[in-house]
Order: C-alpha cells, then structure tokens, then sequence
C-alpha cells in the first residue's frame, strides 16, 4: 500500500493541526516521558506567522516549522511529532522532507529540529532527511528553597522590569550576552513584544540588576502550572549579565535570587535550559544544586531557495 502525500497546511490553516498535535504529543509523554513538540511549536499553532507551515500523514506524523525571530529572518526552527509505531526513516523523512521544501519555497535557510529527550536512534532518523546533530540542551532541575544566601556585589541595585521603560536597555544587553547565540541572541523589539503579550507573563519576576554604568544583567523568570506530569516548575527562563560587567559575581545572586521569587510564588522546582557547551553556566548552576533532569538535541539542515 502507498502512504498518502502529507498534507502542508499554512499561515492560518495550522489551526487544523492542532488536535493532531496534542493527540501525538500525549502518546510522546507517554512513550518517551517528554513531549514531543517544544513551546515555541505551540505559540505558533495558536498564532501562526503567515510564513509558517505545519505537515501531516496520515494521522501518525506532524512536522512543524516556523521562522525564527532573529533578525536575519534565515534560521527556521522545526518540531516533529510522530505516533510511537510510525517512528521510521520513511515516516520522518516524508514530513520534515515536505517541511524543508516549505522553507525552500520560503527563501531557504537554515533549519534546527529540536528532538527533546532523545534518544540514540533519532539520529538515523534525522538523516533520513539530510538533518545533522548540531548541538544539545540540558534541562536541569533544583529543589527550592536553595541553601544559599543572596549577596549582591559592592554598588549593584536590584529592581523589577518595568514595561514600557526597560525594553531597550534589556535588549541591548540581552543581545550583547547572547551574541553567539542563534535563537536567544539578535532578538528585536518584535521579539520582545511578542514575549510580553503571553499569558504567563510576570513583570515581578523579571529582575534587573543595575551598577554605576546602567543595566548590567537580569534574570527573567516564568512559572509552568503542574500538568499532571510534572509538579509547578520556576523556571530561569533566560538570565544573562552584559559582558562588560560578566565573572563579577553578578550571575550568581541574580540566579539565586529569581529562584526565591520562584519559591516565594509556592513553587518547590526550579528548571532551566543550558546549552550542554556552556561552560561557564554549567559551572554556576551546578554549584547552585540544579542537575540534568533531560537532554534535548538540535538537528540542523541548510536549505537552498527553490
Ligand atoms: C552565565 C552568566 C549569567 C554568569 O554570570 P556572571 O556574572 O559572569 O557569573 P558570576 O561572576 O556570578 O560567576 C558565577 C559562577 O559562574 C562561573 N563562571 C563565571 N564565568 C566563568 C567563566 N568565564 N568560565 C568558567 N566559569 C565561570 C563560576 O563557576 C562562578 O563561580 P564562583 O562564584 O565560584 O566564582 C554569564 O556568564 C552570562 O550572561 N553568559 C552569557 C549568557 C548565558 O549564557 N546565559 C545562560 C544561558 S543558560
């Protein structure tokens, strides 16, 4: 028997992916004790950009993928969702092939497929349609309250983000900290704004740590509701100290102190992501009690214009 072509809805058609996606999604945590599909897959399931396209076969497989908020418009990221008994190369290699010829009728670029929990055949599978291992993510947990005092340095100043007044410094030094970073680093003001418009957005959870020359680093914080699986997780969403003021000891209280935010809202688990190669991070939150909880890996394919 022939498989069915998958069908690549687009731009406001992906609303019709949705329930696919929870559907394989569910049998994913079940399976491989993780979803399969990360956030920014589902930001874009709810509002979709017009560029983005979701593929599906045949009720077993769903591949996503989406435009990057970066400035240069040309990193796309995918997500793949695939019922536990179709998980083959012909499978995977159908989907995320019609998704990277999306991207190729789209301008090309680069595209990084993030398979969360993977496991050691994903990496076959991923060849199947020409995508490379690239890099892997930690993420790392801690039990709060954390045993360890806030000490700020000499002359720092600790406060809330204030919407509608931080934004450009924030960007700045978030740019700056991230530089050579392909998703967190070159957000713009867009970016930003699209951040703040989500529901479990908390100024008081977002603090900015200021010296004599301005802004200096921040820690930006979310809470992720219990969901059956796994308890309230206070995650560090993204915290960063500008270059200019970075081995200070300014990244260890503002991490410590976004961790008793996290427990001052009756949360016992902190979590982050980490890229596995960032050595001075790594170093820091081990120090703070976090370990590896799960690894992710990105998968990357460079995609010509058709
Ligand atoms: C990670 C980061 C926030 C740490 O902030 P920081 O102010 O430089 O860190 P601190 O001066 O408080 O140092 C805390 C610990 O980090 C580690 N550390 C900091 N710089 C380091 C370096 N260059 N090499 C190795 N370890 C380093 C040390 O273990 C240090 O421990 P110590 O207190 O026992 O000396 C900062 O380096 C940064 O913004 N990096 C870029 C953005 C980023 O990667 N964010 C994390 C994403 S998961």
């Amino acid at each position: 028997m022939t498989r069915p072509e998958p069908a690549v809805l687009t731009g406001a058609q992906l609303a019709g992916a949705r329930e696919l996606a929870a559907r394989l999604d569910r049998s994913a945590r079940e399976s491989r004790g993780a979803p399969a599909l990360n956030e920014a897959v589902w930001r874009d399931l709810e509002s979709p950009r017009s560029d983005s396209a979701a593929v599906l076969l045949d009720g077993v497989a769903l591949a996503h993928v989406a435009r990057g908020d970066t400035a240069s418009g040309r990193l796309w990221s995918a997500g793949l969702a695939v019922a536990p008994g179709a998980r083959g190369p012909e499978v995977v290699g159908a989907v995320l092939g019609a998704a990277a010829a999306h991207v190729a009728r789209h301008g090309g670029g680069r595209v990084l497929l993030w398979v969360l929990a993977a496991e050691p055949g994903d990496e076959e599978l991923a060849a199947a349609a020409a995508f490379a291992p690239v890099r892997e993510l930690y993420e790392m947990r801690v039990p709060l309250p954390v045993p360890q005092e806030v000490r700020w340095p000499d002359g720092v100043t600790v406060r809330d983000f204030v919407p509608g007044r931080d934004e450009a410094a924030w960007l700045g030094v978030n740019n700056r900290a991230f530089r050579d970073h392909p998703e967190q680093g070159g957000w713009t003001a867009d970016t930003l704004r699209r951040r703040m418009a989500e529901p479990w957005f908390d100024p008081s959870l977002f603090l900015l740590a200021f010296d004599d020359a301005g802004l200096a680093g921040f820690d930006w914080c979310k809470v992720h509701p219990p969901d059956g699986r796994d308890p309230a997780l206070g995650e560090i969403f993204v915290i960063g100290v500008d270059p200019r003021a970075a081995g200070r000891g300014l990244g260890r209280p503002l991490a410590l102190a976004g961790l008793a935010r996290l427990h001052g809202r009756g949360v016992g688990t902190g979590m982050l992501f980490c890229a596995a190669d960032n050595a001075p991070a790594l170093r820091l939150y081990r120090s703070i009690g976090f370990t590896v909880h799960r690894v992710d890996r990105a998968f990357a394919r460079e995609v010509d214009p058709a």
